[in-house]
Order: structure tokens, then sequence, then C-alpha cells
């Protein structure tokens, strides 16, 4: 099984949690780190350079810190090209299909706001929807999404804690 992991981070240096866990699953074999705004400073993608990775892996992973209930930006266009018309879904769009999607998120928020009546109101998994789609569409398994919440408030230690869970979870769930 290989795994590309998608980092989609616009200030990697000043991150605490999506650094941590990016150095944390790069330590092991069959993983492949891709740093979408390290690669791709001026934002341009290199959508046939995109597409081939995706065919050399069978689990995508899409790591990012949770902004305004979705990703930032760089992924957001990312998947506008990348997993384009004809080549991801529609007629003939089928070059993903058997491949697995894993949505690993951090959240200022705690994990009590993520909670129907919570200060977000809604779940996870209600916010992950569109994520949830586009995996339907270009038919991808959709593995349950991985979360940690709260991430202002922890120490150095839990950090490291959640980012030995974050691996584990990323090379073993079903
Ligand atoms: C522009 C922006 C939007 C954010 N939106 C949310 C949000 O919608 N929900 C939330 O819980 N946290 C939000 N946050 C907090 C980030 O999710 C949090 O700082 C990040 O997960 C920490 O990870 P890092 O240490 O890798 O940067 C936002 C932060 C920024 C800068």
């Amino acid at each position: 099984m290989k795994t590309l992991v998608i980092v989609a981070h616009p200030n990697l240096e000043s991150s605490r949690v999506n650094k941590r866990f990016a150095e944390e699953i790069e330590k092991y074999e069959n993983v492949y780190v891709h740093r979408l705004y390290d690669v791709y400073p001026d934002e341009t993608l290199d959508i046939q350079r995109e597409q081939e990775l995706l065919l050399a892996h069978d689990r995508i992973v899409f790591q990012f810190p949770f902004y305004w209930y979705s990703a930032p930006p760089l992924l957001k266009k990312w998947m506008d090209h990348v997993l384009a018309y004809g080549w991801a879904y529609g007629t003939g769009g089928d070059k993903l299909h058997g491949k697995q999607l894993i949505i690993a998120t951090s959240t200022g928020g705690p994990s009590m706001a993520y909670t129907a009546g919570g200060y977000n109101q809604y779940t996870m998994s209600e916010l992950l929807r569109p994520f949830q789609a586009t995996s339907n569409l270009i038919g991808t398994k959709y593995i349950t999404p991985f979360s940690v919440h709260g991430v202002r408030a922890y120490s150095d230690e839990e950090i490291k804690q959640s980012a030995e869970r974050y691996a584990h979870y990323i090379l073993n769930s079903k």
C-alpha cells in the first residue's frame, strides 16, 4: 500500500500541528509527503505531475488545518484542476477508482464545539461532506476522517502524541 499525503498549509514554518504531523508520517516507508505550498510557492500547479503522483499511490490523504470550515485555498485549486473531467470523473474519468481517501484536519475549536448544540453547531462529519461527496464522485473509498481539536492549547507533548496517533491512523485505518 503506497500512501500520498498532500499537505496544504499556507505557512508550514509557523505551524505547530501540521508541521509535526508531516514530519511524523514521513518517517514511514511507502509514504510520500507532498507539501503543496512548498512545491508551488507561486500556486501554479503542474497538473500532469499531480495526476501522476495520484496514479502512483493507493491511499491519498488530504492533511490541512481547518480554515473557515474548509481547506486552505490551494487545496481547493488543486481539486478544481487536478480532479479533471474525463480523468477523475465523468466519461472515462475512472483513474482514481478503487483508491482510498482520508481527510486529516486540525481545528482551533475544541471537540465540544463540533457537536449539535455546540459552538459551531455541526459535527466534523457534517462539515466535511463536500470532501465525502467528492470522494463518491471520483470513486475513492472514503475512510473515516482523522481530526484533532483545540490544538492551540496543546502542549508539545500532546502534539507529539497526537502526531503518533495520526501516523498510526493513516497507516492502519480501513
Ligand atoms: C484563516 C484561518 C481560519 C480558521 N478557521 C477555523 C475554523 O473554521 N474552525 C476552527 O476550529 N479553527 C479555525 N482556525 C484555526 C486553525 O484551524 C488552527 O490554527 C490550526 O488547525 C492549527 O494548526 P497548525 O499548528 O498546523 O497551524 C482558523 C485559522 C486561520 C488562520
